[in-house]
């Protein structure tokens, strides 16, 4: 395969990405590279990030707000699918990839660039994610991995970027390997590795310490609109802005961490840290109204979706056939999902204390025990006897 002339490199202006930059155009021959730094709600200054790409060496430095489209398209889907890979884990990092793939898709595009570039190493789930989101929509770029490749020590690719202007990092590098975003904190490596060792406090950037939270409980009414979040307390707002509230308000109660063992896409079990406040409320709640609008057996259905929806997500496959049609079943069961969930917050724990909906099909009259019973007790008789009849014959057949 023949060199590529320019490259759009996702960039996120720390060590191995700004490194990335050198390192393509010395050990690969690039001759252009443009870098790409999504806001996804990192809480990173863009700007001082845009100025280091061009002093490392980028012809251009593109800065995108992403974190409208990130909270909308990508998140609210997930809620809507209550996704949680293994059980636990909301994809707060996942669910960032398919978007920076798509972005830096459309401006290889518009810049006319021959291939994308990311900085993940060999060992984790994002390569896979950018990759194969790349190549799901546009298969005609190559995707170019340095770190993947060059073998070079934390030590040896300072030195490396040392060489080609790149400035070596003023703090002292942490122990941990962290990502973040609107959703939520990804934290790995270091002390962690150990399975064994817990967590020091000080990793938490978005919840409190139960020790530190409040000793009066609050209450926090979630609004939903066919399965999106739209509401805090009454009060509407947009995506962004309530995903970032609600962090606030539900980390200040301790809710929102996770400490797991889980398994990445290439084989290995690794020891994982979450904090992704809002985003596991926003699933609770959301399952909750879902079993007050939808029929019982669409529900159970869509529980047994849900799983592999969250996988999906996990293994890179966000573009996927499959995910289209999971996504067309799942959009029409949301139809009904409109309602408020109330959910009381106090010292770690969130829970639903609520709900009510114009779409209920909860049915009082059928479900008291009260005097205004409408039920058919006498039919419960003969729907026993019919429901029970393969057992009774069974039975008789075979203990005699
Ligand atoms: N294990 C998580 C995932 O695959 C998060 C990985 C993010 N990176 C990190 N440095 N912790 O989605």
């Amino acid at each position: 395969m023949g060199r590529a002339n320019r490259v759009v490199l996702a960039y996120s202006g720390g060590v191995d990405t700004s490194v990335c930059i050198p390192y393509l155009k010395q050990e690969w021959g690039i001759k252009e590279v443009i870098t790409l730094a999504a806001d996804l709600g990192q809480g990173d200054e863009l700007g001082p990030i845009q100025e280091k790409a061009l002093r490392c060496g980028a012809i251009e430095s593109l800065v995108i707000d992403g974190k409208e489209e990130f909270a909308r398209d990508y998140a609210f889907a997930a809620i809507r699918a209550n996704a949680l890979y293994e059980n636990r884990y909301p994809l707060s990092t996942a669910l960032a990839r398919p978007l920076i793939a798509k972005l830096l898709v459309e401006a290889a595009e518009k810049y006319g660039a021959d291939a994308v570039a990311h900085g993940c190493t060999a060992k984790g789930n994002d390569q896979v994610r950018f990759d194969v989101g790349i190549m799901a929509l546009n298969p005609k770029l190559r995707v170019l991995a340095p770190a993947r490749e060059w073998n070079m020590s934390r030590e040896e690719t300072i030195a490396y970027g040392e060489r080609f202007g790149v400035e070596s990092p003023v703090k002292k590098s942490s122990p941990y390997s962290i990502d973040r975003n609107l959703l939520g904190r990804s934290i790995e490596a270091g002390p962690l590795e150990d399975p064994m060792t817990e967590p020091s406090e000080e990793i938490y950037l978005m919840t409190r310490a139960i020790a530190d939270t409040p000793d009066e409980p609050e209450y926090v009414d979630i609004g939903f609109e066919k399965g999106n979040p739209v509401s805090l307390n009454g009060k509407a707002l947009d995506p962004v802005t309530l995903i970032s509230q609600l962090n606030e308000m539900v980390g200040k109660h301790g809710i929102g961490r996770l400490d797991m063992i889980e398994n990445r896409v290439v084989g290995i079990k690794s020891r994982e840290i979450y904090e992704a406040p809002a985003l596991l409320v926003l699933i609770d709640a959301h399952r909750d109204l879902e079993s007050l609008t939808l029929a019982g057996d669409v529900t159970q259905y869509k529980r047994g979706l849900e799983d592999t929806y969250a996988q999906l997500i996990y293994r890179g496959l966000w573009y996927s056939p499959l995910k289209e049609a999971l996504d067309a079943f799942i959009d029409k069961t949301q139809e009904r999902v409109t309602g408020t969930v109330r959910m009381k917050l106090f010292k770690g724990n969130a829970n639903v204390v609520g709900r009510q909906s114009e779409n209920s099909i909860y049915e009082p009259d059928l479900a008291t025990y009260g005097a205004d019973d409408q039920f058919d007790h006498k039919a419960a008789e003969g729907f026993i006897y019919i429901w029970g009849l393969p057992t009774r014959v069974w039975s008789q057949k075979t203990r005699g």
